[in-house]
């Protein structure tokens, strides 16, 4: 028996033999989440995102283990989502002793949603939809003017697929184009209009650069990512 049927076995212990026959139930534990919030946090303020990959979330942390692996084999099992929650609110208020994640960053409702969400995304196929698709929505600032031969549209910080300005300015002629990447998520600069140009993708902490020769026209800015434009992550860029 491997440490993660022991957890198994422990969480159903703890529901107890009737509450195991009706373990989607809830094993007793009647609270309700809000996914919504719980995706927010996750991905947001409660940083579980810089550390741990999971899918639907978009995150792509690797201190931590990856959520969708982690919890693929619980699934298969036929764990159920409240029985993961329980699992994922324990790790949450008890990481092990000495363990890089720190201990109670969600505590009451919060770390319920976190839970739930974390149970409800783990391992499922596809992609969130509805409220749950929006969830995440970018800080859209004032529109970007290229300053000093410099253009600047860093990407949203927080995981949404969004850069932070929507619209931007630039003088014709010879152009450094730069996307500081502060999101959990691996992102790029490109345009393509008169004239095409493409920085590298980059990680977190990175700075995705290239020069392009303007001619005036407009532009769409734009990250190469697959999905990322499709889903909001570009803009209009006026030269003149
Ligand atoms: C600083 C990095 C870090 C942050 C932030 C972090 N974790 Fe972790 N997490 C870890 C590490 C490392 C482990 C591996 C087990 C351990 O050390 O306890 C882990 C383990 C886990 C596990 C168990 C996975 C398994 O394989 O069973 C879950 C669930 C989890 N974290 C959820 C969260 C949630 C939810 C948050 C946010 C509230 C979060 N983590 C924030 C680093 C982090």
């Amino acid at each position: 028996m491997g440490p993660r049927n022991n957890r198994i076995a422990t969480a159903l212990a703890v529901c107890g033999l009737v509450a195991a026959a009706i373990a989607a139930a809830g094993c007793g534990r009647a609270q309700t989440a809000d996914l919504v919030k719980g995706k927010q946090l996750f991905a947001g303020k409660a940083t579980c995102g810089s550390c741990h990959t999971l899918a639907r979330a978009n995150t792509q942390g690797t201190v931590g283990p990856n959520l969708d692996l982690a919890f693929q084999a619980d699934k298969r099992d036929g764990l159920g989502q409240s029985s993961i929650r329980g699992l994922v609110e324990d790790q949450i208020s008890h990481p092990r002793r000495g363990s890089a994640m720190p201990a109670g960053l969600v505590t009451g409702q919060s770390a319920v949603d976190v839970a739930s969400y974390i149970a409800y995304a783990a391992a499922r196929p596809g992609k969130d939809t509805g409220a749950l698709a929006t969830a995440i929505q970018p800080k859209i600032g004032p529109p970007a003017a290229a300053k000093g031969g410099v253009l600047t549209i860093p990407a949203d910080p927080t995981g949404a697929l969004s850069f932070t300005a929507k619209k931007a300015t630039a003088p014709a002629g010879t152009i450094k184009f730069e996307m500081p990447n502060k999101s959990p998520i691996q992102h790029n600069l490109a345009i393509k209009g008169p004239v095409t140009g493409a920085g590298p993708i980059v990680g977190s902490g990175g700075t995705s650069t290239f020069t392009a020769t303007l001619k005036p026209g407009t532009y769409i800015f734009y990250c190469q990512v697959p999905g990322h434009e499709a889903a909001g992550m570009k803009g209009n860029l006026v030269v003149k």
